[in-house]
């Protein structure tokens, strides 16, 4: 039982849909140019509803559908830029909602790329001692933020949770991860936590706590990123495009998917796609996605496919997966 599996899968977004309409209301924008410049046609939007909390909820359906006990999760890790605290960790509330008392709960600050990395890392903890059953989550509560005032950046984020219950298997499942950051252009994505302040301090300085992007030096390291993931995945496995039934990249922006798509020479078809109803839900995005593949019956026993991130840090990744 050396394999990893990923036994189930669960998401929640909150019931609320703003509309590319409603955001015309709030900032200079219209549904032309959202849709054209990104897919998204709408977003779900918290309505109190914590990271904690949608977290839970996708755990909840993640383990109904592996039919397994909380009492049985050994590991939690969310993966998450938009924790409710910065401590307890999110992954902590998450163990007492669901009840998981017997796990081992954390964090990880990886943006878009945290459930890729969640799912690396739960992976090696659970092969390297006797863990059996853990909860990656990938959860954001991006409205809370968002400059609502930055019409670049409030029309693409949103929020949503997605879960998996990983189990160690003898089937194989999680057959390989790569997980790289770049953190020398940390400064291309920020969310602001607290400034320095005591009362020793000469000077403070105040920053800007909102979510702050450069688009375009994003959009070229995406497109870039995504494609090198893919084809170095595929080059370590000795695979081709062809062996791939499905990518599921991280839902951003539908040009950054056609873009990567021109690239590998291969039809937008092969991409899973639902940012036009999700809008960018960061480390949420890939499971969420994943998910409602499942729901739909889409993937069936021994597909392969491959999720791929990318995001704040700057960070990186790709998993392949055998269903
Ligand atoms: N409505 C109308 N006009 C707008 C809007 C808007 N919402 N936002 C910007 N514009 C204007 C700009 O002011 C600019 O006007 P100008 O030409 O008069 O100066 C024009 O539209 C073009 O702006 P660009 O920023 O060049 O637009 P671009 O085509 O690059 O699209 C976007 C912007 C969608 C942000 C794109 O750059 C992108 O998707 N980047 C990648 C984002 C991403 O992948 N993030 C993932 C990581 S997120 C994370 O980790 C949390």
């Amino acid at each position: 039982m050396e394999e990893i599996i990923i036994e189930g899968l669960g998401s929640y977004v909150p019931s609320r849909i703003v509309t590319n309409f409603e955001i015309s209301k709030i900032v200079d924008t219209n549904n032309e140019w959202i849709s054209d410049r990104t897919g998204i046609i709408q977003r779900h939007i918290s309505q109190g509803e914590d990271t904690s909390y949608m977290a839970s909820k996708a755990c909840e359906n993640a383990m109904k559908m592996a039919n397994i006990s909380p009492l049985d999760i050994d590991l939690i890790i969310v993966a998450t830029c938009t924790p409710d605290m910065f401590t307890p960790s999110t992954a902590c509330i998450v163990q007492k909602n669901i009840g998981a008392k017997n796990a081992l709960a954390f964090d990880i600050s990886a943006a878009c790329t945290g459930f890729i990395y969640g799912l690396d890392i739960a992976s090696a903890i659970m092969k390297s001692n006797k863990y059996t059953h853990a909860l990656v989550i990938g959860a954001e509560n991006l409205s809370k933020a968002i400059d609502w005032n930055d019409r670049s950046t409030c029309v693409l984020f949103a929020d949503g949770a997605g879960a998996a219950v990983l189990s160690k298997s003898n089937d194989k499942g999680i057959i390989k991860s790569l997980c790289k950051s770049q953190g020398e252009n940390h400064e291309f994505i920020t969310i602001g936590a607290k400034d320095v302040e005591n009362p020793f301090l000469e000077e403070s300085v105040s920053r800007n706590k909102k979510l702050q992007m450069n688009g375009r030096e994003v959009f070229k390291f995406a497109t870039s990123k995504i494609v090198e993931c893919i084809k170095q995945i595929l080059e370590d496995e000795n695979m081709t495009i062809d062996d791939i039934d499905y990518i599921v990249p991280h839902q951003a922006n539908v040009r950054i998917i056609e873009y990567a798509a021109k690239k590998l020479n291969i039809s937008t078809e092969k991409f899973y796609t639902n940012i036009q109803n999700y809008g960018n839900t960061s480390a949420a995005s890939i499971p969420i996605a994943l998910n409602e593949m499942n729901e739909k019956s889409l993937i069936k026993k021994g597909n392969k496919i491959i999720l791929v991130g990318f995001g704040g840090g700057l960070t990186y990744g790709a998993s392949l997966i055998n269903w």
